[in-house]
């Protein structure tokens, strides 16, 4: 029966779907389950303790304060901390080019909101983040892909991808969800370059940098425009709307992400920010600002990056030992996430069901795909499971899809 409700729903809602992983999460979240499905850090490392001191002292220091309404942009001393953080990258910004948004998500969320008209046309890599996709199409743009490979987004014909009439390209340089892979700093070059060259802005999508695994991380794409810009004698900056969070580095629970922007976007998204949900949760702000300016921090985040790689390692040698032949993947050098394509034939979304029923779970990769894509793909988590975990969680799928290829 049709309900009144549905006779009256907004035409954009016919463009809004249910995240396949957030739905998949239900199934999933069972003990018994090994799940490589979500996106989830791993909730052992979640500083406990040092949140427990922090919340006692934003209560006893700041109490009415932390508990009242605050500005829209966010709490000033957070803010500071992330343009100190950003400059330390190359980024020669204040605190006022700086959004406090709940997760990276409403970010993403609000380039959306400000910038894309039915029909417009936005640059993704043909693989991309599930999240921004189900954050724009209810406005309704069409995409236009680019092909990546190990390396990240190929840069060799994106000129003529360029040249379609692009209202803003967005880009995952870093530890790529779903890929896993990041690009080069001649790719990321290349990039700047066009992008400045054609006025196409890019929006940099960046929650996993900061967990690299081996080597120097190279310079954001925010800092290479600016770099390129103040090379080229172009306003500061211009180019670059860049979102990171410290749902990563710290817990994703607390909700507490960030835009960096010229002033002027900055403002759109107060305003936007302003009809979603006013401000974020001012006592939560206190207690990231605590949290992210503590010594510990960097600590902390070393040891992040070496438990993700001991994971990484024992997904891969898991692989070795117990995928079919023909089955490939990414290695990636920091994030959450790699992806495997399986030998040609295997559906990943039919053997989902399959692999719920072993009792372990990834992602189908279709979804990924604003434009559709080959079906024998699928994403791997290895930050939440354990490696023992890990090499049990493939050594089940490696028997299911070596199955699945008998018939
Ligand atoms: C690429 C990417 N962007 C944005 C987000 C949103 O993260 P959050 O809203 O927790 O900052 C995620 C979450 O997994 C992500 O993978």
């Amino acid at each position: 029966m049709t309900t009144p409700w549905e006779l009256r729903f907004a035409n954009r809602t016919q463009r809004m779907k249910s995240s396949f992983i957030r739905e998949l999460l239900k199934v999933t979240n069972q003990p018994d389950v090994i799940s490589f499905g979500g996106g989830f850090p791993a909730a052992e490392l979640f500083p406990i303790e040092e949140s427990k001191k922090a919340a006692e002292k934003v209560l006893d220091l700041y109490g009415r304060k932390a508990l009242q309404y605050t500005t829209t942009e966010g709490y000033d001393p957070l803010r500071e901390w992330i343009a100190e953080d950003a400059r330390k990258d190359g980024l020669n910004i204040t605190k006022d080019n700086i959004l406090i948004t709940t997760g990276s998500q409403q970010a993403l969320d609000f380039v959306g909101r400000i910038f894309i008209n039915q029909g417009d046309r936005v640059l993704t890599e043909a693989t991309t983040y599930l999240g921004a996709l189900q954050a724009w199409n209810p406005y309704g743009p069409t995409y236009v892909t680019a092909e990546t490979d190990e390396n990240g987004l190929i840069t060799d014909n994106l000129e003529d991808l360029i040249r379609q009439n692009i209202k803003f390209m967005y880009v995952l340089p870093n530890f790529h969800n779903p890929l896993g892979v990041s690009m080069t700093l001649e790719r990321r070059k290349r990039l700047i370059e066009l992008a400045n060259q054609y006025s196409v802005p890019l929006i940099e999508d960046d929650p996993y940098g900061k967990l690299i695994f081996e080597g120097e991380p190279l310079p954001s794409i925010a800092a290479l425009d600016a770099q390129y810009q103040q090379k080229n004698d172009t306003e500061f900056g211009r180019n670059v709307i860049r979102t990171s969070t410290f749902s990563k580095i710290l817990a994703p629970g607390l909700r507490i992400g960030w835009a960096i922007a010229p002033q002027e976007i900055i403002k759109r998204m107060v305003q936007a920010k302003q009809g979603a949900d006013l401000q974020c949760s001012t006592f939560d702000q206190y207690l990231a600002y605590e949290l992210a300016s503590a010594d510990w921090l960097p600590e902390h985040i070393s040891t992040i990056r070496r438990v993700y790689k001991e994971r990484r390692d024992a997904m891969l040698q898991a692989f070795k030992d117990f995928m079919p032949e023909g089955t490939t993947w990414t290695v990636p050098n920091g994030g959450l996430f790699l992806w495997l394509r399986l030998p040609e034939g295997c559906d990943s979304l039919e053997l989902f069901p399959k692999a719920v029923e072993e009792k372990v779970a990834y992602v189908p990769g279709t979804p990924f795909y604003p434009n559709g894509g080959p079906n024998n793909t699928m994403r791997l988590n290895f930050s939440a499971t354990n490696p023992e975990k890990i090499r049990e969680g493939v050594r089940r799928l490696g028997v299911m899809i070596k199955k699945s290829l008998e018939k």
